[in-house]
This record gives C-alpha cells, structure tokens and sequence, in this order.
C-alpha cells in the first residue's frame, strides 16, 4: 500500500523511512485485531528501536547540511521520542494486552503527529534547498 499522501513530505527517502514505520504499526493494528499481536509486540519494539534511530539520525544530517532554523527543536523533538522508547521497553519487557495497545497509541501517534507536525515542515525545506542546487 502506499503512503497516505496526508503524510507525505515529498522527499523520497523520508516517505520511504515513514511508510516503513507507518507500515510496522499497520502491522500490528492488523494482528491485534485477529488477537495475534502477542508475537508480533518484541519484534515492533526492537525494530521500532533501531529504526528510529536511523531514521531521525538521517533527518538529523540533512538539517544540518542544510542548517534548517527549526533544526534544535526539531532533534530535541527526536530525542525525547528516543527516550520514550527506551522508558517503554524498559517498562514492557513482556506482552501484555495493555502494553500492546499503548504501544499503538502512544508510539505509533506521536510517529503521525511528528511527521505532520515537524517533519513535512522539514521535508519542504529540503526541497527548496534541493532544487534551489539543482538549478545551479
Ligand atoms: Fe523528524
Ligand atoms: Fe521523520
């Protein structure tokens, strides 16, 4: 499926990064309908983890290449979102129904607002600055 466009920022590696992340919680919703998340909950953790971190790390460099004004809050919002992660996997180390459905409302939300918020924001930034190189 491809990504809502709602979400789109325009910038193939970042709508690729989000729909990969987008795609994981997906994932889960859809397993814990059918009351198989069980499974499912360590691997979206661990993933999530990992995934993030090279993710925001990447959204990182381009700010930086670019010097985007919002660039402190922007990875101020990412490491906060890091340590949300750490303190939940930390407090989940098992499956719990509960743990499950926080992981979708929490996580997964903050990922939609973040992208929506912060990240399309970005994303029309680098653009501007791609094309701005382009035309040179
Ligand atoms: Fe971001
Ligand atoms: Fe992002």
């Amino acid at each position: 499926m491809p990504l809502d466009a709602k979400y789109e920022t325009g910038v193939v590696w970042q709508d690729f990064q989000h729909k990969q992340l987008i795609d994981l919680f997906k994932k889960i919703r859809e397993a814990r309908a059918q009351k198989k998340d069980k499974n499912l909950f360590r691997y979206t953790l661990a993933f999530l983890a990992m995934y993030v971190n090279h993710h925001f790390s990447l959204e990182e460099e381009y700010m930086e290449k670019y010097q985007y004004p919002a660039k402190d809050a922007h990875h101020r919002e990412h490491q906060g979102f890091v340590k949300e992660i750490k303190a939940f996997r930390d407090e989940n180390t098992n499956y719990s129904e509960k743990a499950s459905e926080d992981l979708l409302n929490s996580m997964g939300e903050w990922i939609l607002t973040h992208i929506l918020e912060d990240d399309q924001k970005l994303g029309q930034f680098v653009l501007e600055k791609e094309q701005l190189h382009l035309r040179v």
